[in-house]
């Protein structure tokens, strides 16, 4: 069993450093792979409303036997629950089909700024959050225009900003606003989608390791100062990408993989996805 360590947000309540994704797994298969998480020592999963498996990771949560406060849980409101009253009423259905009273971490998903809702989303948040439901309120996919206009009409700074970060898409302005702000970064898709499993790069620094290319990416990930999100419904997979605390990579290793840097991502550019 591995536990992840815990770093502290700017709203002083802790989050483990690795978080169980669950991105595409169907709501019947998350149950068992959520309760393999659990049980190899995940302590923190992220769930979304739009990936439709929220019932099965409160399933996945109660037959853990873990108690409630033992787990860390995100989820997210989809685009098209945005505005201030549909905000709170998919909060509702989420912790319902969740069952469980709060959520640790509640992001709005994607800002879609074509459709202009995110402010009134986050006005939402912020009540949730001074209503105790959701104890720590953040983003996802926000650029730094987004963030700062947010920040700018509430004068509240969002805890985290979860996007998509991998060896292709190193984030590394982003990563810097984020810091700036006092906003920890969350990295979706840390293997590219799977996409760089196969990197020959980060193979050979795997192969130095005794590692997989998984745990070097996740590793990378973690010595950049994220949290990062794997995703797998396999279970020695699941096992193996939160077993990343007994090496290092040095600096020849992070300036290798930073060399595969192209922009390319796995997913939509926020400022262009406004789709429901
Ligand atoms: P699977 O779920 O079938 O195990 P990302 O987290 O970047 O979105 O990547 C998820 C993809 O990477 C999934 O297709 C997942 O497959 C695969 N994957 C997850 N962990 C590993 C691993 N340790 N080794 C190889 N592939 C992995």
């Amino acid at each position: 069993m591995t536990f992840a360590p815990l770093v502290q947000m700017n709203d002083g309540r802790s989050i483990p450093v690795i978080g169980f994704g669950v991105w595409q797994v169907p709501d019947d298969v998350v149950i068992d792979a959520t309760v393999k998480a659990l049980e190899v020592g995940y302590r923190h999963i992220d769930t979304a409303c739009v990936y439709e498996n929220e019932r099965g990771v409160g399933e996945a949560l109660r037959r853990s036997g873990l108690d409630r406060d033992e787990v860390f849980i995100t989820t997210k409101v989809w685009n098209t629950d945005q505005g201030y009253e549909q905000t709170l009423r998919a909060f509702d259905t989420s912790v319902g089909l969740l069952g469980i009273d709060e959520v640790d971490l509640y992001l709005v998903h994607w800002p879609t700024p074509a459709r202009d809702l995110y402010l009134e989303t986050w006005q939402a948040l912020i009540r949730l959050r001074e209503e105790g439901r959701a104890r720590s309120i953040g983003v996802s996919n926000f650029h730094e225009s987004h963030l700062r206009r947010i920040i700018d009409e509430t004068g509240v700074i969002p805890a985290m900003n979860q996007i998509e970060l991998h060896p292709w898409l190193p984030q590394t302005h982003l990563r810097d606003v984020d810091a700036r702000l006092g906003i920890k970064t969350e990295a979706w898709s840390p293997l590219g989608s799977g996409q760089l499993i196969d990197d020959s790069v980060i193979g050979e620094i795997a192969a130095k390791h005794g590692k997989s290319s998984a745990q070097v990416m996740i590793r990378w990930s973690l010595q950049l100062g994220n949290i990062v999100l794997p995703k797998s419904v396999t279970p020695a997979r699941i096992e193996q990408n939160i077993d990343v605390f007994d090496f290092e990579l040095d600096d020849a290793d992070m300036a290798a993989i930073a060399t595969l840097e192209s922009g390319r991502r796995t997913g939509p550019n926020p400022d262009e996805f406004n789709m429901a």
